[in-house]
Formats: C-alpha cells, sequence, structure tokens
C-alpha cells in the first residue's frame, strides 16, 4: 500500500489546522508543502515562516517541496523551520550535491526532485545520498493539472536503479495523482503518493486518502 501525502497547496488556508488535523487522524504519513518562488515557477506560494507555524500543531512528517531557484540559501531556514523532507528541484540548481549535503547535516531527510522533461540520467550522481526521489507526473507551479502517463517509465526506470544497486529511498509522485493514476505509479515502484486537488477538492477527503490505499492494496 502506497503512504499518502495531501499537498496543502489544494487546503483551505483560513481553516488550515482543521484540513491538516483531518487528514492525519484519515491516515495520511506525509503532509506536502509546496513552495514556489515566482521563478522557477511561476507561482508564489509560503515561505520558511509557514512551515515553522505549521510545526508545533501537528506530528505529521512535514515533506517540504522547494521549487526554488539556486536553492542553497534558503534551505537553512527550512531546516530551523522544522522541515522533516526536503526536496530539491535538480534544475534549479548548479551544485546539487552541495544542496543535498546542507539538507543531510541538518539532520533533515534529502530528496531529489525531476521534472517530467528530465531524464533519470541527470540524478544517477546522487542516488546514493538520498532519502527520496520525487518523480514530478506533471510540470510543477500548479495543483489541479493532469497526470503525464509518459513518468511511469522513468519511475520503472529508477525502481531499477534501486533495486540494482541496494538502495532504499523511497520514490514520490506529485501531480494529477488519484486512485487511477496512482495504479500504474505504484506498481512501477512509487512508495509515497501527493495528491492535492483530488483530496482537498472533495467533500470527504478522508474517502480520497482510503481511495487511493485502496488503489495500491
Ligand atoms: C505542483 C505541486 C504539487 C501540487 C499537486 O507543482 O508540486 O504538489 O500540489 O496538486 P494536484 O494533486 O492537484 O496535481
Ligand atoms: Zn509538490
Amino acid at each position: 500500500m502506497i503512504k499518502v501525502a495531501p499537498s496543502i497547496l489544494s487546503a483551505d488556508y483560513v481553516n488550515l489546522q482543521k484540513d491538516i488535523e483531518l487528514v492525519d487522524k484519515g491516515g495520511a504519513e506525509y503532509l506536502h508543502i509546496d513552495i514556489m518562488d515566482g521563478s522557477f515557477v511561476p507561482s508564489i506560494s509560503f515561505g520558511p515562516g509557514f512551515v515553522k507555524a505549521i510545526r508545533p500543531i501537528t506530528n505529521m512528517v512535514l515533506d517540504v517541496h522547494l521549487m526554488v531557484q539556486n536553492p542553497e540559501h534558503i534551505i537553512p531556514d527550512f531546516i530551523d523551520a522544522g522541515a522533516d523532507i526536503i526536496g530539491v528541484q535538480v534544475e534549479a540548481t548548479q551544485h546539487i550535491h552541495r544542496a543535498l549535503q546542507i539538507i543531510k547535516n541538518g539532520g533533515v531527510k534529502a530528496e531529489v526532485v525531476i521534472n517530467p522533461g528530465t531524464p533519470v540520467e541527470m540524478i544517477k550522481p546522487v542516488l546514493h545520498m538520498v532519502d527520496q526521489v520525487l518523480v514530478m507526473t506533471v510540470n510543477p507551479g500548479f495543483g489541479g493539472q493532469k497526470f503525464l502517463p509518459e513518468t511511469v517509465d522513468k519511475i520503472a526506470e529508477l525502481n531499477q536503479i534501486k533495486q540494482d544497486k541496494g538502495y532504499d529511498f523511497d520514490i514520490e509522485i506529485d501531480g494529477g495523482v488519484n486512485n487511477q493514476t496512482v495504479v500504474d505509479c505504484y506498481k512501477a515502484g512509487a512508495t509515497v503518493a501527493v495528491a492535492g486537488s483530488y483530496v482537498y477538492g472533495a467533500d470527504d477527503p478522508v474517502s480520497r486518502i482510503n481511495a487511493i490505499k485502496d488503489a495500491t492494496k
């Protein structure tokens, strides 16, 4: 069964605590927090202060996805804010080893993220040092986009490397995930599913978490 990471990008910001407690009690393992800088992606979302404000109100794993150009300078602020996992986009830095090392040195789990147009080859040099790989299943920047099925082969390719080398990183998917699109990803080796609009766009978000889990039994 896949782990579920609701994305609070699609939550009700005025009632955020309620929306976080709902998915926590509903069995979600991670809380996915999308950080957008208006440069790497067109939108602007949250900063480190947002993560810091959430930290005391939940024990959920805070899974912070940095869609930020040159993230090295801001990573320490997210470490201090209480993130449990920090992901950096390989396309956003000239120095991916350095960025991941800053995260690890802060005692936080390190994740590398690849866009749909980026080949797995690009992240091979850092796979030995990550706790999680995020395979974007849409181009990042917005919630509610359509899943790109051509990303499934990349999940399988990554999973093959994971088996061959004996790595134990989680493989996360993000974008357009629902109880149907998750199935092939899970079969290909995905272990964590981010879901924003599918979970928070529903009248009963917990039923959507269960639907993702039921589809990957
Ligand atoms: C997209 C973000 C996602 C987003 C997913 O740039 O990285 O985490 O919240 O939203 P859905 O599940 O609606 O595609
Ligand atoms: Zn995300």
